[in-house]
């Protein structure tokens, strides 16, 4: 067993994701589990956690300065993969109605922003990251990225999320938070324009497994905050099983699930109940992307009111036993490639999600 996910392993694992843009099914995650939870080896990933006594170990540095270390470590900008594939899955973005504002939290050095940009030329993107060093590089491809204009669309700024609030220019009182706001003017806003009105979309690719587990609710309550009433949160992260979890050793633990590389960065894997229980806690709602009842060939696409749905659902089935199939639009992306250099097999799991914002 490998000591831990390192540089090399992260950016294979882009690749391996820009490569499972056609098939993320390869196969069943249920039986992925009863596979990893019926062999011994990896059983300390089972147990629960019990944190050191006080005073054993040294504080943790926060996790931002771990990612901030690691960018200047990898200024070169390599871990630059476009993330293509998010257009298929995420088909909103490409579709988005005239001069959608799209938030990508945690931007690194843009692949997820530089994908979106281009997929339509009234899309404007806000990006943040804890790293003064990945968002020079992402402005910096951005910048080069040939064949379309897309500098002026593109607005990084320097932020933790994990304990900073969004700067008040990003969202409007219109759509009224309890955050404390900042108060800045950026150069982009027009003279007496306050603020860019709220988010659309806002996007969180791979970046809430960097953030403690004990910060995820106020970080995303955070992200919320921004979004429009119906606007959408659109999430792909580490999946529970995920190849990488297990080279994890016993003492890179920092929590249930919750494992630190060496460099000091955090990765978090979730289940599909985590991400929901998550989501809902911060007022999110599921979308789901189809209900369909065999027996009277009702049909329903890309339905939103998803807790009501799931009642209808489990009232049919589990009392009327009528055969009805209920498609979320949260579910595990199963992928398997084989490393090319030694034949191994090479199991990765995703999480997939899409969460709307109440309208009231
Ligand atoms: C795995 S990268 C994902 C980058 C990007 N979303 C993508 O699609 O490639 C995680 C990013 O989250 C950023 N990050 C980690 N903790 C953060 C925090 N507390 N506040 C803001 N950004 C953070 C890291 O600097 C890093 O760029």
């Amino acid at each position: 067993m490998e000591v831990e996910e390192s540089g090399a392993e992260l950016e294979n694992a882009g690749k391996v994701e820009a490569e499972a843009e056609y098939h993320s099914h390869d196969f069943d995650w249920e039986d992925l589990k009863a596979k990893v939870e019926s062999d011994p080896a990896f059983s300390y990933h089972l147990s629960p956690f019990s944190s050191p006594a006080a005073g054993t170990t040294s504080p943790p540095q926060p996790s931002s300065e771990a990612w901030k270390s690691f960018h200047r470590r990898h200024a070169s900008g390599k871990f630059f993969k476009e993330r293509r594939y998010l257009l298929k899955e995420f088909p909103e973005l490409p579709n988005s109605k005239d001069c959608a504002k799209i938030l990508e939290v945690g931007c690194g050095n843009g692949s997820t922003a530089v994908s979106i940009l281009r997929s339509s030329e009234s899309i404007t993107v806000f990006a943040c990251d804890c790293s003064k060093d990945t968002l020079e590089k992402a402005n910096e491809i951005i910048s080069n990225t040939k064949g379309i204009d897309i500098k002026d669309r593109f607005h990084p700024f320097l932020m933790d999320v994990s304990k900073e609030t969004f700067p008040d220019w990003l969202f409007c009182n219109a759509y009224p938070s309890h955050h404390k706001v900042r108060k800045e003017q950026p150069d982009f806003l027009r003279e007496n324009q306050c603020c860019v009105s709220g988010m659309d979309f806002v996007t969180m690719i791979f970046t809430l497994s960097a953030i403690p587990f004990t910060i995820m609710p106020s970080t995303i309550e955070q992200c919320v905050s921004v979004l429009k009433p119906r606007g959408l949160l659109l999430f792909r992260d580490y999946g529970l099983y995920d190849m990488t979890m297990l080279r994890f050793l016993p003492h890179q633990r920092v929590g249930f699930r919750e494992y630190m590389r060496t460099d000091g960065t955090l990765s978090y894997f979730f289940t599909l109940d985590t991400v929901r229980e998550l989501f809902h806690a911060a007022g999110l709602i599921e979308v789901a992307l189809k209900f369909f009842n065999m027996f009277s060939g009702i049909s329903i696409t890309y339905v939103v009111y998803t807790p009501f749905l799931i009642q209808v659902h489990k009232l049919l089935t589990a009392d009327l036993h009528l055969p009805t199939a209920l498609q979320l639009e949260l579910e595990y992306c199963c992928v398997q490639s084989v490393n090319r250099k030694n034949g191994k097999k090479m199991q990765r799991v995703w999480v997939h999600g899409k969460f709307q914002k109440p309208a009231s």
